[in-house]
């Protein structure tokens, strides 16, 4: 009974349902993306993974698709590359879940002005790191409760002008966030716990430690069952702080392509597309 007077209380949001960029459009971006991947052979590091925490987010049944190339049907990662060059003179791109690299890798090889960071549970993926030049790094201790057991750290890194940026840490760990303070992030990818309650406290992090640029677009992966109701509940309650102009919800393939079925990507800018 609650549940349903919240409900018809709660003013509907409406998301667009179509992806709003023309094949043309997305022609470069697939073009280049694809390109990139040709670039990596094997994404699994045996050794990583045996010491993982979450074998870096790929379950079983994905790890004989992971290295498969796929088609140029567009995928979330053809969709931020599009945006990122179009909307955007230089990008600040923050990545929550990053496990192998895959989608991080293009998105560092197709934009030109830009400083990458990801954010994972697990250690940076050898496979990743050994295309960077590595710099300091700084290490802190990792919360008791959590799930990760050695230490946390941020560590950086120069892909050629760029500057990458490794947070190996738990999302749940606030301490771990304040680390990123000072940062303005105009382009963010939520594709860690696939939870209702760890999106909504990824977003109370970006807004405590005023992580968001002025002009922003946030792609979650996987909105599926009750991270939608979550995907609705920040809408609802930071549309008006941070006046989201577009609201999308749309189906497109992901890190595997054709390989597996359509992932629901939630999309939200505070500018028109
Ligand atoms: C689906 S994968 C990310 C895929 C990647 N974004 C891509 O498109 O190439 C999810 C990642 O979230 C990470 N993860 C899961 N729980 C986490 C936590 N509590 N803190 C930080 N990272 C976590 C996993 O280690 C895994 O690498």
């Amino acid at each position: 009974m609650i549940d349903l007077l919240k409900s018809l209380f709660q003013k509907k949001v409406e998301a667009k349902s179509k992806i709003p960029f023309s094949t043309d459009d997305l022609a470069g971006p697939i073009l280049a993306n694809r390109k990139s991947l040709q670039l990596i052979d094997n994404w699994i590091d045996e050794e990583a993974f045996a010491h993982s925490y979450f074998k870096y987010g790929v379950p079983d049944f994905l790890k004989p698709l992971i290295n498969k190339p796929i088609d140029n049907s567009p995928t979330y990662t053809d969709l931020m590359t599009f945006i990122a060059k179009k909307y955007f003179e230089q990008i600040n791109y923050l990545e929550i879940g990053v496990s192998v690299g895959k989608n991080f890798f293009q998105l560092l090889h197709a934009l030109n002005k830009a400083e990458l960071t990801a954010f994972d549970i697990e250690e940076i993926n050898p496979v990743l790191s050994r295309k960077l030049t590595a710099g300091p790094r700084t290490r802190w201790d990792t919360p008791a409760d959590s799930i990760k057991k050695n230490q946390s750290s941020f560590s950086t890194y120069t892909f050629g002008e760029k500057k990458v940026n490794y947070l190996s840490a738990d999302v749940w760990d606030t301490y771990s966030w304040s680390k990123l303070e000072g940062s303005k992030f105009n382009l963010v990818f939520s594709d860690a716990l696939h939870t209702p309650e760890a999106i909504l406290f990824e977003f109370e992090m970006l807004v405590k430690y005023r992580l968001l640029d002025e002009k922003f677009v946030i792609v979650w992966d996987d909105l599926v069952g009750k991270m939608r109701n979550s995907f609705f509940k920040i809408i609802r309650k930071y549309n008006e702080v941070y006046s989201i102009k577009d609201i999308y919800l749309l189906e497109v393939n992901g890190w595997v392509g054709q390989h597996e079925g359509t992932h629901s990507v939630g999309i939200i800018s505070n500018f028109a597309f």
